[in-house]
C-alpha cells in the first residue's frame, strides 16, 4: 500500500462513519452489552462469533479470526482494494477527497439516492413558493414550526400531474429512474408517466444517515383517501426495514439507550417538537422483526406509545411480543381518550407529555393485566385468573430482579384480588408441569457463549498496547523477543518504533499500520481484549516479567551447563573454566540482587 495517503484523512473518514451501521448493512447485528454480535461474513456459521465494537470502530470473528475496521471489512467483504474502499467511505462520510471519485459499484441505487435528494429540494421549494400558502397554512394550524418544517424537511407537492417528472427530467435523470423510484407512474391509457404525489404536504423520509429514500404524503383535505400516500418499496427503500425519524433520534436513542416508539408521522415530529429527541415511528404498518432489531443497534429499552384507540393496543401488543424476542426491555403507555401523541400535544403542551412520560409508564405485566381486566368485567373465575398468570410466566421470567418481582406479585394479588402465594404457585408451577422452560430471547438462544478465551500473553501485550508505562516496564525488563507469537511482536515494535518518533501515538493510528502491514486480524482480536477491560492489571504484568525472568534464568544455567559439558567433551582448559566460574558466579549475583528487591 502506497503512502501517498494522507493519514489525516483516513483518520477523519473513518470517525465519521459508523462501523455498526456500515456493517449492518449487511449482517444482521444484535446488541448486547455495548457490542454487536452476528453471524460471520467470512465463514459459514449458524452460532454468532462475529463482534462489532462501536466504540473500537473494529470488528472481530471469534470463529474465523477475521477482524479489521471499517476500511478492512470493505476490502474482504467486497473484494477491493485500498484506494476504493477510501473512495467509497470517503463518500459515505462526505468527505471530498483530492481526485474524483470513478464509477461506482452500485450505480442504480447511487441514482436513485440521488433522484430523492432533488426530489426533497423540488418539495420543499414549492412549500416556500407562492403556490405553497395553503399547504403552509395547513401545517400551521397543525401547529408545526418553521424550525419543525426545516428540520424534517417538510414539502409541498402541488396539483400539476406532472410537475415532479418534468423537474427530473430536465434535471436529467431518466425516465427509468423515475420509475423505479416509485415517485412517477405510468399511464395505462397513453404510457405517459405523471407524479404519484400530488395536492400533498410530503414527509421525506430519511434513512440513518441522513439520506432520502422515500417521500410520504398527506392529503390536506378531509375526505380524499388515502389519508397518507406512500413511496412503494424500491431498491433503496423498503418499509418493513427503516424507522421514520431514526436520523435525528439515534444520537439521542444511544446517550438514553431508550426510545419512544410511535405509529404516525406527525406523533414523532410532534414529540420531537415538544423536546423530546428519541422517538421514531414505524412506517404506519405492522411493526417487523426488521425494525425491532434495527431498533436494537441503539437501544436496550423500547417505550411504546401507539395511539390509544383498540387497534392502536393491539399492534402494542403484537410490537411488544416482537421487541422482546429481539431482547429488547419494553415498557408501555396509554393514551387517554383514545387519542395519539400529536393530538395529546396538542392538548396538554410539552409539559402535559413530559409529566405525563415520566408518570404513566407501565410495564408489559401491569399492561396485560389492564387490558385483561377490561375484558373481564364482573366476577371473573378463579380458573380464568390462574389462566392469566400462568400465561404471564415468560414476561416474570425477563424481569430483571427479586423487587421487580415482588412489586408484579403483589400487584396481581391486589387486582385480581387474590392472596399473593397463590400468584406465586401459579407462576412456579411451570417447573413441575412443564416440560421445559420456553424459549424466552431467541437471541440468546443462538449465542455462542465460549468465544471469549484469552490467554494470559495475549492480555499482556493487550495492556502494552493500551499503557506506554506497561509497554516500558516490560520491554525493559524482559524484552520483546519473549513474545513468541510473530504478528504480536510485529506489532509491538511497530508501537515503540511509533511511540519514539511521536508520543501521543495511539491505537487508531495503528489500525492503519497494521492493515498496510496485513496484522489487522491480530489487532483487531487484541483490541476486543482492551473493549473488555480484560487486559492485564499492574499484578499480572508485575506476575508476567517475574515468570520471563525465571524461565530466562534457568535458560541461562542451561546454556552454561552445555558449555560445561562441552569443555569436559573437549578436555580441560583452565583458562576456560575460569571465565565460566566468573560467568556463574555474576548470574548468582543478579538473582540475589532480584529477591532482595
Ligand atoms: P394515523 O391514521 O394514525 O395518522 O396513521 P396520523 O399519524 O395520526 O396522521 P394525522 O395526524 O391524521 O395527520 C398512522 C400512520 O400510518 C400511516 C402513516 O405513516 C401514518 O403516520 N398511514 C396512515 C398510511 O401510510 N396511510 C394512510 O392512509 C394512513
Ligand atoms: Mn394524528
Amino acid at each position: 500500500m502506497a503512502k501517498y495517503y494522507d493519514e489525516q484523512t483516513i483518520r477523519d473518514i473513518e470517525s465519521r462513519v459508523d462501523i455498526v451501521d456500515l456493517i449492518g448493512e449487511s449482517v444482521s447485528l444484535t446488541r448486547k452489552g455495548n457490542r454487536y454480535w452476528g453471524l460471520c461474513p467470512f465463514h459459514g456459521e449458524k452460532t454468532a462469533s462475529f463482534c462489532v465494537s462501536r466504540d473500537r470502530q473494529m470488528y472481530y470473528c471469534f470463529g474465523c479470526h477475521e477482524g479489521g475496521n471499517v476500511y478492512s471489512f470493505l476490502m474482504k467483504t467486497q473484494g477491493i482494494g485500498f484506494p476504493e474502499a477510501l473512495k467509497i467511505l470517503a463518500q459515505r462520510a462526505g468527505v471530498k477527497l483530492p481526485e474524483t471519485a470513478p464509477a461506482h459499484r452500485n450505480r442504480e441505487k447511487e441514482e436513485l439516492l440521488r433522484l430523492h435528494q432533488a426530489a426533497a429540494g423540488y418539495y420543499q421549494g414549492l412549500l416556500k413558493s407562492v403556490q405553497g400558502k395553503h399547504a403552509r397554512l395547513y401545517l400551521q394550524q397543525r401547529s408545526i414550526t418553521e424550525e419543525s418544517i426545516e428540520k424534517f424537511g417538510l414539502g409541498y407537492a402541488n396539483e400539476n400531474w406532472s410537475g415532479l417528472c418534468d423537474w427530473l427530467m430536465k434535471k436529467g435523470f431518466s425516465q427509468s429512474a423515475l420509475e423505479k423510484s416509485g415517485l412517477a407512474r405510468k399511464s395505462e391509457k397513453n404510457g405517459n408517466i405523471f407524479d404519484l404525489l400530488r395536492n400533498r404536504i410530503i414527509f421525506p423520509i430519511y434513512q440513518y444517515d441522513q439520506a432520502v429514500i422515500a417521500f410520504g404524503g398527506r392529503t390536506m383535505e378531509k375526505d380524499v383517501q388515502p389519508k397518507y400516500l406512500n413511496s412503494p418499496e424500491t431498491p433503496i427503500f423498503s418499509k418493513r426495514k427503516n424507522l421514520y425519524g431514526l436520523s435525528w433520534a439515534r444520537n439521542s436513542m444511544r446517550e438514553q439507550s431508550v426510545v419512544f416508539l410511535v405509529e404516525g408521522y406527525m406523533d414523532c415530529l410532534k414529540m420531537s417538537q415538544a423536546g423530546i429527541q428519541n422517538v421514531v415511528a414505524s412506517l404506519g404498518t405492522a411493526f417487523t422483526s426488521e425494525q425491532a432489531s434495527l431498533l436494537h443497534r441503539y437501544v436496550e429499552r423500547v417505550v411504546l406509545l401507539y395511539d390509544g384507540d383498540d387497534a392502536g393496543q393491539r399492534e402494542t401488543l403484537r410490537a411488544s411480543g416482537l421487541l422482546q424476542q429481539e431482547g429488547l426491555g419494553v415498557d408501555i403507555l396509554t393514551l387517554p381518550n383514545d387519542m395519539d401523541p400529536d393530538e395529546f400535544v396538542t392538548a396538554y403542551g410539552s409539559k402535559g407529555l413530559y409529566d405525563f412520560l415520566k408518570e404513566n409508564r407501565q410495564s408489559i405485566i401491569s399492561f396485560k393485566l389492564g387490558q385483561w381486566l377490561k375484558n373481564h368485567e364482573g366476577r371473573p373465575a378463579l380458573e380464568e385468573k390462574s389462566q392469566l398468570i400462568r400465561g404471564l410466566r415468560t414476561d416474570f421470567q425477563r424481569l430483571p430482579g427479586e423487587m421487580e418481582r415482588d412489586y408484579h406479585i403483589e400487584l396481581l394479588a391486589m387486582k385480581l384480588g387474590i392472596p399473593e402465594n397463590l400468584v406465586r404457585r401459579e407462576l412456579k408451577a411451570e417447573k413441575t408441569f412443564s416440560n421445559k422452560p420456553k424459549k424466552t430471547n431467541k437471541t440468546s438462544q443462538k449465542w455462542n457463549n465460549n468465544t471469549e478465551n484469552y490467554t494470559l500473553t495475549e492480555r499482556v501485550v493487550a495492556a502494552m498496547l493500551l499503557n506506554p508505562v506497561w509497554f516500558e516496564q516490560i520491554s525493559s525488563q524482559v524484552g520483546l523477543e519473549i513474545f513468541t507469537n510473530e504478528q504480536d511482536r510485529l506489532l509491538l515494535k511497530m508501537v515503540a518504533k511509533e511511540r519514539q518518533q511521536e508520543p501521543a501515538f495511539d491505537l487508531k493510528d495503528l489500525q492503519f499500520r497494521a492493515l498496510q502491514d496485513g496484522l489487522e486480524n491480530r489487532l483487531a482480536r487484541l483490541q476486543m481484549i482492551i473493549e473488555t477491560k480484560w487486559t492485564a492489571d499492574q499484578i499480572l504484568i508485575d506476575d508476567f516479567i517475574a515468570r520471563v525472568k525465571k524461565l530466562q534464568e534457568r535458560s541461562k544455567w542451561r546454556r552454561l551447563l552445555k558449555e560445561i559439558q562441552q569443555m569436559d567433551e573437549k578436555g580441560t582448559n583452565s583458562d576456560g573454566i575460569k571465565k565460566l566460574l566468573f560467568q556463574i558466579n555474576q548470574v548468582f549475583h543478579a538473582e540475589r540482587k532480584e529477591e532482595e528487591k
